[in-house]
């Protein structure tokens, strides 16, 4: 934040939550070792110790076997979505997304010419993830290569996917032979009920990648994340020409966080998760109290999220400042709205933004913000033409049931 000026437009941690005496302990740690190798070109697969160490940590974290055998690491799941479509697709396959998706996916598939397929979402409202008759007549129609999910406090609605939702979403993965590319990213923030298990329990017999990251839990200027894959998957994606070249993945960071790894880190997480269920709980008095004060949320309605940064504001038709475009250029803008998350196939729409509650300034200014704004809510803003028409799917399949 500077000034007056709130970016809500992205969802990085606070200064406070970032861990400086746990990473300033590790760089110590690590410098004082005689082996500097992680100042060597490092191994394809990544920091050998590191996949050691990770490998122990999901193993009780996830509560199912992760096996160092079955973990690359990455430079963050952004890098991880860019080797996998790079070397496991060719250009003009299909990849289905969520018909509302982390806004800066897209792109990265676009970029390597994939044919981008929305897939609604599940329409309750309560639950997350693909809605499953939909989604199996996308896959019977298009023969995907890959199903991009967000399955656990998902980015932007907050929602996450139940067990069996999961289950049967793996079961048509394996009937029609597609890859779930699974952005496990919020799985170990819950701070509500324990989360179902997440993707990477399917890796060993399923057709999975699931992909992790320190971006979330320990700093994003680590660059360092991690795919679950099975070995003969990671052996395709180690032998990328770049990778032979310069080596694994950020040495230097993989062996900082392997320290923090070693020294211990499920405690840092239970305080972070706490930190973060007070912020959200923050963001949500905030939120009751100004709908109560003088109606300025008036038919507004928002998720109460139980883990991950974000918690979801839908708004009443047309309700967004007409002057707002339909599709940023300049996503990172002080608020982020929902237009931007639509898959790049998807009709944009002007029904809600969201708030990432991370940083705890987010908790009350939007709402003041919001009072300004209310004026624009109930008129009749005619929605702006100029989307691009999804290059395959029709406009039925487009459309969003759930609304977001
Ligand atoms: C759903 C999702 N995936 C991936 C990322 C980026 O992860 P990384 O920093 O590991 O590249 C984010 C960051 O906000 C995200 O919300």
């Amino acid at each position: 934040m500077s000034g007056d000026f709130l970016n809500l437009g992205l969802g990085y941690p606070a200064a406070p939550l970032l861990p400086r005496q746990q990473l300033a302990e590790a760089a110590q740690h690590r410098f004082s070792q005689d082996d500097l190798y992680f100042l060597q070109y490092g191994d394809e697969l990544g920091d050998p110790e590191l996949r050691r160490e990770l490998a122990a940590f999901l193993t009780q974290q996830y509560g199912c076997p992760v096996p160092q055998e079955q973990l690359m690491i990455s430079g963050g799941i952004s890098q991880a979505l860019e080797l996998v479509c790079d070397t496991l697709a060719q250009p003009g396959d299909t990849i289905l997304t969520e018909a509302t998706t982390y806004f800066l996916a897209p792109p990265i598939f676009a970029a390597r010419g994939l044919n981008l397929v929305p897939c609604p979402l599940e329409a309750s409202g309560s639950e997350g993830g693909p809605e499953l008759a939909a989604l199996e007549a996308l896959v019977q129609q298009y023969r995907p290569r890959f199903l991009y999910t967000i399955p656990a406090h998902h980015n932007p609605t907050g929602l996450s996917q139940s067990e069996e939702r999961r289950r049967q979403i793996a079961q048509l993965a394996e009937r029609y032979g597609f890859t779930i590319l699974a952005d496990e990213v919020y799985q170990l923030l819950h701070f509500g009920p324990q989360s179902a298990p997440p993707y990477s329990c399917w890796v060993p017999g399923g057709q999975v990648i699931s992909l992790g990251t320190f971006s979330k839990i320990l700093a994003p200027g680590l660059r360092v994340g991690w795919i679950h894959a099975r070995p003969e998957t990671l052996e395709r994606l180690a032998a990328n020409p770049t990778l032979l070249s310069g080596g694994g993945m950020n040495p230097l960071g993989a062996a900082l966080v392997s320290s923090v790894l070693e020294r211990g880190m499920a405690s840092g997480l239970r305080d972070l998760r706490a930190r973060l269920a007070e912020q959200a709980q923050a963001l949500s008095s905030a939120l009751h109290e100004f709908s109560q004060a003088g109606q300025p949320l008036e038919g507004t309605r928002w998720s109460e999220p139980e883990g991950g940064y974000f918690t979801w504001l839908h708004l009443p038709p047309n309700c967004l400042p007409p002057h707002w475009p339909l599709r940023p250029s300049k996503p990172a803008s002080a608020f982020i709205p929902a237009c931007a998350f639509r898959s790049l196939a998807t009709r944009p729409t002007r029904r809600g933004f969201v708030l990432p509650f991370i940083r705890r300034q987010s908790c009350k200014r939007p709402c003041a913000a919001w009072q300004k704004r209310r004026g624009n809510c109930g008129q009749q803003a005619k929605a702006r033409s100029g989307w691009a028409a999804p290059r395959s799917a029709t406009s039925a399949q487009a459309d969003n049931p759930a609304g977001y």
